[in-house]
């Protein structure tokens, strides 16, 4: 099968075409015939080797998540049968042909394999961080990035449990931002005082996507560092703030989340559909912090 690999940690054109074997599913493991493979922030980082792991020694295939119609079952697996199209996280890689994923779920007919690859990555990180900031009807939750993958998914949760949200995104994006039903403000200088005026009795917790060296004014905001989280922030240790980098893959909950995107309840957006072998351009668009969305490969 063709595959799009990393040899060496370097920029975007270290990512090549490959001729790999196909991957055989092992127990509790489906593979896919692979329709869609989204890009993230991850992908971006381990290319770059950013991310502390060792280099690669052989040919690599990046790729966290992956939808696609299943071709082989490996032992044990039960519900799913070949021919289902489902949508999950990808075992081995996902920027291939085909891909092998453990933890997935059923895409329902009419909902586009490039939709709902955007879901199993920012479902499980918007679904975790709410749970440890623990916000509730009535508090308002302050979401830095809330244009992003993760952050559209997390303002749209909280907004569904009756939190009042407010979201940083470039001006661009404040009118999708307040669709998702959060108040938009600008990042950058002058933030605090901006959400001081828009919630004068403060903010409950703050959820930062970015890594944008946004920390200290959200302790600014938040009198502490109490109720703070950060996804992407390397300087959280040292400043006392929880960074959440572990993922609790789920499938009943990545189930529930690719339901609600189906019915409409929940919207994610695709910022650019590339073929496999543009990677390199889909790299440098999530480089850029300027996709508009979730970049997805299609094979
Ligand atoms: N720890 C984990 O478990 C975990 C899981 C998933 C993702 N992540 C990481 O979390 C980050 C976000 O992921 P994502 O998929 O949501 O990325 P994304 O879709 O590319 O979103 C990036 C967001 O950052 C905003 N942004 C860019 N520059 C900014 C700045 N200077 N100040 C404030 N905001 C800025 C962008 O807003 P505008 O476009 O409106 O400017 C956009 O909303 C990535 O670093 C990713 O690697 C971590």
């Amino acid at each position: 099968m063709r595959a799009m690999v990393v040899e060496a940690f370097g920029g975007p054109e270290v990512l090549h075409l490959a001729e790999m074997p196909a991957p055989r599913p092992g127990p509790g493991q489906v593979r896919v015939r692979v329709e869609a493979a989204a890009v993230n922030g991850w992908d971006v980082k381990t290319r770059a080797g950013a991310t502390g792991a060792p280099a690669p020694t052989s040919p690599t295939v990046p790729g966290l998540e992956v939808a696609g119609v299943v071709d082989e079952l490996g032992e044990g697996v039960q519900g799913v049968a070949p021919g289902d199209r489902v949508v999950g996280f990808a075992v081995g890689g996902g920027y291939a042909e085909l891909a092998l994923t453990a933890v997935f779920a059923r895409v329902p007919a009419g909902l586009a394999p490039t939709a709902a690859v955007t879901l199993p990555v920012a479902a499980e990180t918007a679904t975790r961080v709410l749970r440890l900031l623990d916000v509730g009807p009535g508090e308002t939750l302050l979401v830095h990035g809330a244009s992003g993958s993760v952050g559209e998914l997390a303002v749209q949760l909280a907004v569904r449990r009756g939190v009042r949200v407010i979201g940083t995104a470039s001006p661009r994006n404040h009118d999708r931002v307040a669709a998702l039903g959060a108040t938009p403000t600008t990042y950058g200088a002058g933030l605090v005082e901006r959400v001081r005026a828009l919630a004068p009795d403060g903010v409950d917790a703050v959820l930062d996507t970015t890594g944008a060296g946004v920390l200290p004014d959200s302790i600014a905001l938040r009198g502490g560092t109490d109720r703070i989280v950060t996804i992407a922030d390397d300087t959280a240790a040292e400043l006392g703030v929880v960074a959440s980098w572990r993922s609790e893959r789920d499938a009943g909950e990545l189930a529930e989340a690719v339901d609600a995107l189906a019915r409409g309840d929940l919207a994610t957006t695709v910022g650019a559909v590339l073929p496999l072998a543009d990677a390199p351009h889909a790299h440098e668009l999530v480089e850029s912090g300027r996709a508009g969305g979730k970049v997805v490969l299609v094979p």
